[in-house]
């Protein structure tokens, strides 16, 4: 009897201790994500050539994140080279970044699902004349009009989201390395996304296209570190922009301007997204909501979460795209 009672409080005896372990890592590991976000300065810009007429490249810079990434590094004076597809809106930009900031800035009106080499050549061409590069943000990215599921996506979708997420970043980052490799220092970021975490059902080839750049970033973050490279996967939740179809900000859903300024700021430091490197997470809340999806349940469960999330979605936006079809027909 003594035996079995004494078996009995071991096994509660090692229970408790686990269990005090798990509350002692997981709360190191929070301490740690409150350390990284407002305590831990990020990386200078200076390193990267900031002031010294160093250029900063931005892709998908007409609107959103990347107008934001423009503007920001140009008032930390970098000169700024603008690539999208609208020229008119590129132009506008520019004119008002040259007026506002003093610095010098061109542009390239390019569509990046098209694929054409005649464009990349052209790209070459003036970053050669371009005589330090010192940051890249691959920035443009093309997504599912609406959650949609695979077996029914249109080949037009699917080669587009490969082209410009997956073959634009490759291509665009082949033409730039060479001259941060020549000075021995650069940064590049690449705007991620949760999709590329947690596996999205119905967003499938966008949410794959982002794990390409989450998993591409940690292995070229590594090849580039002794180069003195730094290859960052900004891993980001919404954002209220024309592509998240989203209008109101919110303490989760951030403006551009907000997200930008975390994500300069907070170069180099992960935000607690220790378990992929190359990886962070800069802008608070999102660091946070990482946190939980990462500490909490396994991937399955939000997997599981992202079937009825993005069903719902679509469900809504069939019946706007009805509502609309009926308008027009009515007019
Ligand atoms: N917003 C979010 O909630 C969110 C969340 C996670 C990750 N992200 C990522 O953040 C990045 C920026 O997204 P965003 O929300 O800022 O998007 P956005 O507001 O729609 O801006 C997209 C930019 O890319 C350009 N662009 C789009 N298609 C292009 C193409 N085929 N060729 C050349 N340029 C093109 C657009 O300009 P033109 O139309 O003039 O070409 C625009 O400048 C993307 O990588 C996205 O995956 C966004």
């Amino acid at each position: 009897m003594s035996s079995i009672s004494e078996i009995t409080k071991a096994g509660v005896v090692l229970l408790a201790a686990v269990g005090a372990l798990t509350i002692t890592i997981k709360a190191l590991s929070f301490w740690r994500l409150i350390f990284d976000l407002y305590i831990r300065p990020g990386k200078s810009l200076k390193k990267f050539g900031a002031g010294t007429g160093a250029w900063a490249v931005i892709t998908g810079a007409s609107d959103g994140i990347g107008k934001e990434f423009a503007y920001q590094l140009a008032a930390a004076k970098f000169n700024v080279f603008l690539i999208s597809r609208t020229e008119s809106k590129l132009q506008d930009i520019s004119n008002d970044i040259e007026s506002k900031y003093q610095v010098k800035s061109r542009i390239y009106a390019m569509d990046f699902t098209k694929g054409d080499k005649r464009d990349y050549e052209n790209l070459k061409e003036i970053i050669e004349e371009l005589v330090d590069v010192g940051v890249l943000i691959n920035n443009v990215a093309t997504n599912h009009e609406i959650p949609t599921p695979f077996i029914l996506e249109t080949d037009e979708i699917v080669n587009n989201i490969v082209e410009v997420n997956i073959s634009g970043l490759l291509r665009t980052t082949k033409i730039i390395l060479p001259k941060m490799i020549s000075s021995n220092r650069g940064l590049i970021i690449n705007v991620g996304s949760f999709s590329g975490m947690i596996p999205t059902p119905y967003l499938s080839v966008y949410s794959a296209s982002k794990a390409f750049m989450s998993t591409w970033s940690a292995a070229l973050g590594a090849e580039l570190k002794s180069k003195g490279i730094v290859v960052e996967n900004v891993n980001t939740y919404f954002v209220v922009s024309a592509m998240s179809k989203i209008r109101r900000s919110s303490w989760l859903i951030p403006l551009p301007k907000p997200y930008v300024k975390s994500v300069l700021s907070k170069i180099g430091v992960p935000g607690g997204a220790t378990h992929i490197p190359y990886s962070s997470n800069a802008y608070p809340s999102h660091a946070i909501a990482n946190w939980i999806i990462t500490s909490t349940f396994n991937l399955s469960f939000w997997v599981k979460q992202g079937l009825a999330q993005q069903e719902d979605i679509r469900k809504r936006a069939l019946k706007k795209r009805e509502r609309e079809a009926a308008a027009a027909k009515a007019q």
